[in-house]
């Protein structure tokens, strides 16, 4: 029997070359060696203020784009998050395993918390969610952005704590990240991750971005004044950034690359990474525009809310007679 994936992506704002790289390129290699499921996480989401219609927008637009990048609902279950009950049922659950303590040392929930006055409940419990949506799916492997790695030792802590206090129910997942590419930095603070809440827009580049406009954001990311195309995270952490990316998205190795510009300048490998960028995502645009102009898409969310409700449903009772929740069911 083929292996589980799960994975999710939060449609808080335009997907980004960071997303593609870190997860969205994984999934595609992925999706025939596994039972995948790939989900549109909007419970996620607005754990901060998100404005309705955009959100909507939002949820079309990244499940169009789970499509266009080549996911193919024949082999994968794609479905929407608020579609699936059970998400929200088990979260409810693992968050009354999870302690306080534990969340607020999450890193995500420092960076995203720090210096506001109103912090949603929701950001603190946000892990238990992201436990649950992996978890119900007896998931074996996890495919994700290097950020993520800290919520995937949680959900394998509270999978063990359930496990050992009720019953062993969970299978235990594994993280896995690209070996190039598992954090793509932001082009204007090469220091920071790039990230689709970013509010400077030179910062990320997105996946339906045209031409024009990468060719802009690669020129102008921050680089450093040696002038050598050499990978040194921590000396030229911004060309190191766009060998990343070279790198990831040409199949080519650092070094490769490196030795393909010795002696050139940063204008004309500048100028190549934004003509690798500009060729990977042309036809991702392309079959992203004949998608959302189609009635397609809400036929195989339909399907995929289905598929997913079933087997998520099932393990949810399975969590609630663990817990000793409801009457006693045979
Ligand atoms: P999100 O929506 O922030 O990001 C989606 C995926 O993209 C990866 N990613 C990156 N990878 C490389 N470089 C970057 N700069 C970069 N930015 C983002 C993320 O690691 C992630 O894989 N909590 C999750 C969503 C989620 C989820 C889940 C993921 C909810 N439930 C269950 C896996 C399994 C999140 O906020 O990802």
């Amino acid at each position: 029997m083929k292996k589980t994936i799960f994975s999710g992506i939060q449609p808080s704002g335009s997907v980004t070359l960071g997303n593609y790289i870190g997860a969205l390129k994984q999934f595609v290699e992925l999706q025939d060696d596994y039972n995948c499921y790939f989900c549109v996480v909007d419970q996620h989401a607005i754990t901060v203020q998100q404005d309705r219609l955009a959100l909507r927008k939002n949820i079309r637009s990244l499940a169009a784009l789970y499509l266009a990048v080549g996911i193919d609902p024949e082999k994968a279950t794609l479905f929407i998050q608020s579609e699936v009950p059970a998400h929200a049922q088990a979260g409810w659950m693992l968050q009354c395993l999870s302690y306080i303590g534990e969340l607020e040392r999450m890193t995500q929930f420092k960076d995203k918390s720090k210096g506001k006055e109103a912090v949603s409940a929701g950001l603190l419990t946000y892990p238990p969610l992201m436990a649950a949506d992996i978890l119900l799916y007896q998931t074996d492997l996890v495919p994700v952005g290097e950020d993520q790695k800290q919520h995937l030792e949680i959900t394998r802590d509270l999978a063990e704590r359930f496990n050992k206090k009720y019953n062993d129910i969970f299978t235990i997942p594994e993280v896995r990240m690209p070996k190039v590419g598992a954090r793509i930095m932001s082009l204007v603070e090469p220091t920071k991750k790039m990230s689709k809440s970013d509010p400077n827009q030179k910062a990320f580049i997105t996946l339906l971005d045209e031409p024009k406009q990468i060719e802009k954001k690669v020129k102008s990311a921050v680089t450093d004044s040696e002038g050598i195309v050499k990978y040194d995270k921590e000396n030229k952490p911004g060309i190191s950034n766009l060998l990343s990316i070279y790198s990831n998205l040409a199949n080519l190795s650092i070094e490769e690359i490196e030795a393909k510009y010795e002696g050139k300048g940063y204008g004309e490998f500048k100028g190549d990474v934004a003509e690798v960028i500009i060729q990977t995502l042309a036809p991702i645009q392309e079959k992203y525009n004949e998608l959302m102009e189609s009635s397609i898409l809400d036929e195989i969310l339909d399907k995929g809310a289905e598929k997913a409700n079933v087997v998520a449903s099932k393990m949810v009772k399975k969590m609630e007679n663990a817990m000793g929740l409801g009457r006693k069911r045979k």
